[in-house]
C-alpha cells in the first residue's frame, strides 16, 4: 500500500553506486519491490522518500503548505552488490525512474583518479565522457523497436545541475583527519573514462587514459548517461575518488582493499551533499526541473525514421 498523499510520481531520481547502497539522509515512506519494466527488473527495490520544503531534518516535518518533494532511490549494483558493471540492468533502472516521472537524475559512483590533484576521497563533477566499454551493454531504448533515434550527446551531463551541486562544495570532510581538506572538483571540464571491467586497468592503459584527457575512471557512467538523455532527463554524476588507478609508477596499482578503505568517508560525504541538494531543491525547484534543462521534448527531433 502506498502512503496517502503520494500520487506515484517523484521529483528527483538518485542512483547510488559501490558503497552507497542507501542514503542515510533518505527516510523511505515506501519501499517498492524491484520494478519490472519492458527492459528487465531494476537492480534493487526502489525507495521513495518525502521531503517537506524547509525541512532541515529530512524527516518530512517542515513548515508551510508548499508542495512536498519526493525522491526515488535505486542501488545500481543491487542492495548487496550483486551486479557487476557489465550486468547492471541500466535500462530498467533509468526506465523505472522515468516511469515515476522524476524530473532529473542524480547519480553517484566510486572512481579511480587519473590526476594527482584529484586525491582519494575527493569528489568530481565531470562534464565529459570517453567510452571504453566493449559495446556489450544494451545502451539504447531504440534497439529493436522499429525506430532509429540518434540522440545528441555532445554534452552528456547537465551543467546547470552540476553548478547546483557545486554550491555545496564546502560540506565535504575528511572525517578521520579533519586537517585534510576534501575538494569537489569542478574547476575545469573534467572527463570520466568508462571502462568495461570488472578487472581494473593495466598500467599502460591507465597512462593511455591520461594521454586521452581522462581525469577519473569508472565502470558505470555508461550507458546510464545515454539512457538518461534518451529519457530527456537532466543527468549529473558525482564521482567519488577511491584510488589512483594504476598510472603512478612508484605506487602499487589499485586494489579492492584500497577502494574499500575510502568508501565510508565517501558515503558520509555523499549523504551530506545529498541532504543539502534535496533540502534546497525542495524549496526552490530550479528552472531545469521544470524544463528538463532544455531537454524536455527534444527527443522527437532525434528520430530519423519517417512515418508511413
Ligand atoms: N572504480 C573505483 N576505482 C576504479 C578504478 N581505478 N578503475 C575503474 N573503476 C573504478
Amino acid at each position: 500500500m502506498l502512503p496517502e498523499q503520494f500520487d506515484g510520481t517523484v521529483d528527483l531520481g538518485i542512483i547510488g553506486g559501490t558503497g552507497l547502497y542507501k542514503l542515510d539522509c533518505l527516510k523511505p515512506i515506501a519501499v517498492l519491490p524491484p520494478m519490472v519494466t519492458p527492459w528487465g527488473t531494476t537492480s534493487s527495490p526502489v525507495t521513495i522518500s518525502r521531503f517537506q520544503p524547509g525541512d532541515g531534518d529530512g524527516e518530512g516535518n517542515g513548515n508551510g503548505n508548499a508542495a512536498l518533494f519526493y525522491v526515488a532511490f535505486i542501488s545500481r549494483h543491487g542492495s548487496h552488490h550483486e551486479y557487476p558493471p557489465t550486468r547492471v540492468p541500466f535500462r530498467a533502472n533509468v526506465a523505472a525512474l522515468k516511469h515515476l516521472q522524476c524530473k532529473a537524475l542524480l547519480s553517484f559512483s566510486a572512481v579511480g583518479s587519473l590526476r594527482e590533484e584529484i586525491q582519494p576521497r575527493d569528489f568530481v563533477l565531470p562534464q565529459q565522457i570517453i567510452d571504453r566499454t566493449k559495446g556489450i551493454r544494451e545502451s539504447s531504448y531504440f534497439n529493436d523497436v522499429g525506430l532509429v533515434g540518434h540522440v545528441g550527446f555532445g554534452n552528456p551531463f547537465s551543467r546547470a545541475f552540476a553548478e547546483y551541486v557545486h554550491q555545496f562544495k564546502d560540506v565535504l570532510h575528511n572525517y578521520d583527519d579533519e586537517s585534510k581538506v576534501r575538494t569537489l572538483h569542478f574547476d575545469a571540464e573534467r572527463t570520466v573514462i568508462c571502462m568495461e571491467g570488472p578487472q581494473f586497468s593495466t598500467r599502460a592503459e591507465s597512462k593511455m587514459y591520461r594521454m586521452l584527457g581522462g581525469d577519473v575512471i569508472n565502470m558505470s557512467v555508461l550507458p546510464e548517461a545515454k539512457l538518461a538523455r534518451e529519457c530527456e532527463l537532466p543527468y549529473q554524476m558525482i564521482c567519488m575518488s577511491t584510488d589512483y588507478d594504476a598510472w603512478m609508477d612508484h605506487e602499487e596499482p589499485v586494489t579492492v582493499e584500497q577502494v574499500m578503505g575510502h568508501l565510508s568517508n565517501n558515503a558520509r560525504n555523499a549523504n551530506a551533499l545529498a541532504t543539502r541538494i534535496i533540502n534546497k531543491m525542495a524549496v526552490e525547484l530550479p528552472e531545469f526541473m521544470a524544463t528538463g534543462d532544455g531537454l524536455k521534448g527534444s527527443i522527437k527531433m532525434s528520430i530519423s525514421t519517417k512515418p508511413e
